[in-house]
């Protein structure tokens, strides 16, 4: 049986965190030079109907580093867009590739995809979830803080795909998320969450961020929102990570975000680049994390 990664939701407490301790142990053999190449003659298919710098660039170096190859293929270039059905591209794409990564719109997509491919299909990023992104976050916060279970996570800003993985991924783990934003700019909580963590929903930055262990953020309109930016922008005004907002918080607080940013809106360059934030380190995990599925999905024996 083939897996798919697709939601945080479809796994347990122990599968996730079987990815982040292979991770860690992947990122640890990468540092050292030592090759591992599980995936050599597998080709990954990535399909990308918005843009990208990390996702696109990680996975391909992750499938290089694996010892596999990757397609970088765009909607524009594939007859998708002149109406071939998903489920015919799924099983055609399956007759040549090892695994498809796709990120696009609409999540149904996303589904109905892995619905009809033979071979394993990776969510790069969705209107509704971004759940490769916080599988890097969490490596992150297991380096820095050293645990995962009980860490406090402020989310401050537009409630979007990010926050709505992070609402998962606090659910299954155990973990004490709040999410600030103002009314009408959340999505609403997933229905199926887990019985774990908490998640809370308030209107008061301050108040989120008031003990915590990360604050998080992500920008104000997302890709595809275009149209919204000025009501936003207005919206999300008192949303900014700024430096009095990281005081309020314990003085060892990680300032994350999932990049790219757009400096001095949802947060300065002074606490981008300052002393609390940790953005670079998650950069480069998204490579260390999707090496952990691309191997977990896509090696012999996979499953
Ligand atoms: N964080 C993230 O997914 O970045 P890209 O849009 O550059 O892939
Ligand atoms: N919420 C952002 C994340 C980008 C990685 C977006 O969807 O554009």
């Amino acid at each position: 049986m083939k897996k798919d990664f697709l939601s945080l939701i479809d796994f347990t407490q122990e599968e996730l965190l079987a990815f982040v301790s292979r991770s860690a142990e992947l990122k640890a053999l990468r540092k050292k030079g030592t090759p591992h190449q599980p995936l050599k003659g597998k080709t990954l298919g990535m399909i990308f109907n918005k843009p990208s710098t990390r996702t696109r660039i990680s996975f391909e170096v992750g499938m290089f580093d694996l010892g596999g190859h990757s397609l970088f293929l765009t909607a524009d270039h594939l007859q998708l867009n002149r109406g071939e059905s998903l489920k015919d591209s799924a099983k055609v794409l399956s007759r040549y590739l090892d695994g498809i990564l796709i990120r696009t719109f609409d999540h149904q997509e996303v589904l109905e995809l892995a619905e009809h491919a033979d071979v394993p299909v990776i969510n790069g990023l969705t209107d509704l979830n971004h759940p490769v992104q916080i599988l890097a976050d969490l490596l992150t916060i297991q380096e820095k803080i050293n645990r995962i279970e009980g860490v406090k996570v402020a989310y401050i800003g537009d409630g979007n795909n990010v926050t709505y993985s992070w609402m998962m991924a606090a659910s299954i783990l155990d973990m004490d998320l709040r999410v600030a934003s103002p009314p009408g700019h959340c999505l609403d909580k997933p229905g199926n969450l887990g019985p774990l963590g908490t998640v809370e929903f308030m209107e008061d930055p301050y108040e989120a961020v008031k003990s915590a262990d990360v604050i998080y953020t992500d920008v104000w309109v997302s890709m595809g929102q275009e149209d919204e930016t000025e009501a936003k922008k207005s919206a999300l005004k008192n949303y900014q990570i700024n430096k009095d907002l990281v005081d309020a918080a314990g003085k060892n607080v990680l300032v994350m975000h999932c990049l790219p940013a757009h400096r001095e809106e949802e947060i300065t360059s002074e606490v981008l680049d300052g002393p609390h934030s940790v953005v670079l380190d998650q950069a480069e995990n998204r490579l260390h994390t999707q090496k952990a599925i691309l191997e977990k999905l896509l090696s012999n024996g996979a499953g």
